[in-house]
């Protein structure tokens, strides 16, 4: 062109621009000669350092040059641009073909599973379902269930107090209380509901969940009780299953009995589950005693009732065949994923 300093500078920068694949390399390019610091930039600079008689030959090829590289690195930076905003949105399109990511699925916990197999069974013979709180009164823990201060049946549920008056709930009887003070009989319901009592080992955990059982109403009697029972035992271990009552003491019933199932692991001959006796206890129960029925305002000559308790987890480990309590709460994942 003009001058061969000028015409190197240049070429040198022509290949630099022509060599920049990508918008971010020919910025480096424009900033190398066209920036402040760059050689083109530099050179114009200085022109006043060269003898007069060059001064307008090299200024005119620098300008000259300076001109050419920014059209060029305006045109190719113009398409390295429209290349990389297309590339951009290639990225950014969704593949509908591409397989769905499946979010990891939980499985039902074993004690919510019988739980929900027990309220269904009992709401299915037209229980309501109701609930009360977990820290109760020692009134309508004991007191009102015919178990005054000093009775020595208070041993039998080693409780958590929490002041004279208060405390966490032993057992879910208070829900009776709670709900036959509440309405008139005809009474029946199950309470569902976490309970506590100072107690740990292997089949026994400080916090546990009971179902309440009561039904009151005229004439109500105890072979209300077996049916309703024997109905529930089969729906729950299968309809071969039978029950049978054993005669027990709770200061709130009278009569009371305990109830067995027949251990439907060795139907009855004896196995390591049942110890040998072919029977699994299930649950407390009895006829509510008309001292309890009196404390509710209701009149025990009028009505009778019966009510009944169990325990889940131990409904659950008889069903699963579990020998530790703690496992259900330690939510060790190898434990809870063979109950999907
Ligand atoms: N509340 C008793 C217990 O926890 C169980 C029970 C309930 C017994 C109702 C009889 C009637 O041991």
């Amino acid at each position: 062109m003009g001058h061969p300093r000028v015409d190197a500078i240049a070429r040198e920068a022509r290949e630099a621009a022509a060599a920049a694949a990508s918008s971010a390399e020919l910025e480096r390019v424009r900033v190398a000669y066209l920036g402040r610091q760059g050689l083109l930039t530099q050179l114009l600079r200085a022109l006043g350092t060269l003898p007069p008689q060059e001064r307008p030959l090299v200024g005119a090829a620098a300008n000259e040059a300076k001109r050419a590289l920014e059209a060029l690195l305006d045109e190719r930076l113009a398409a390295a641009q429209a290349r990389e905003r297309r590339d951009a949105r290639a990225r950014a399109r969704l593949d509908l073909t591409l397989p769905g990511r499946r979010p990891p699925l939980g499985v039902v916990h074993p004690l919510t599973r019988v739980h929900d197999e027990i309220v269904a069974i009992f709401v299915g013979l037209g229980f309501a379902v109701a609930e009360g709180p977990e820290v109760e009164t020692d009134e309508y823990n004991f007191e009102l269930l015919n178990l005054p201060p000093d009775h020595p049946a208070r041993d039998m549920q080693d409780t958590f107090y929490i002041s004279d008056a208060a405390l966490l709930r032993t057992h879910t009887s208070p829900v009776q209380i709670r709900t036959m003070k509440a309405q008139r009989p005809p009474v029946r319901i199950i309470c569902p509901g976490a309970v506590y009592r100072r107690d740990a080992d292997v089949t026994h955990s400080p916090m546990f969940h009971q179902v309440e059982g009561l039904a009151v109403d005229r004439r109500i009697t105890m072979g209300d009780l077996k049916g309703t029972l024997e109905l529930f035992a089969r729906e729950m271990f299968g309809p071969r299953s039978r029950i049978r009552f054993r005669p027990s003491f709770f200061p709130f019933t009278e009569p009371s009995a305990e109830v067995d199932v027949l251990c439907f692991l060795c139907a009855g001959g004896g196995c390591r589950v049942c110890r040998q006796s072919g029977w699994l206890e299930i649950l407390g129960s009895g006829m509510v005693h008309p001292q309890v029925l009196r404390n509710v305002g209701y009149d025990p000559e009028e009505v009778t009732g019966w009510a009944f308790g169990m325990g889940i987890e131990r409904i659950a480990m008889l069903k699963y065949g579990i020998d530790d309590i703690r496992l259900f709460f330690d939510n060790d994942l190898r434990f809870l994923r063979q109950f999907a």
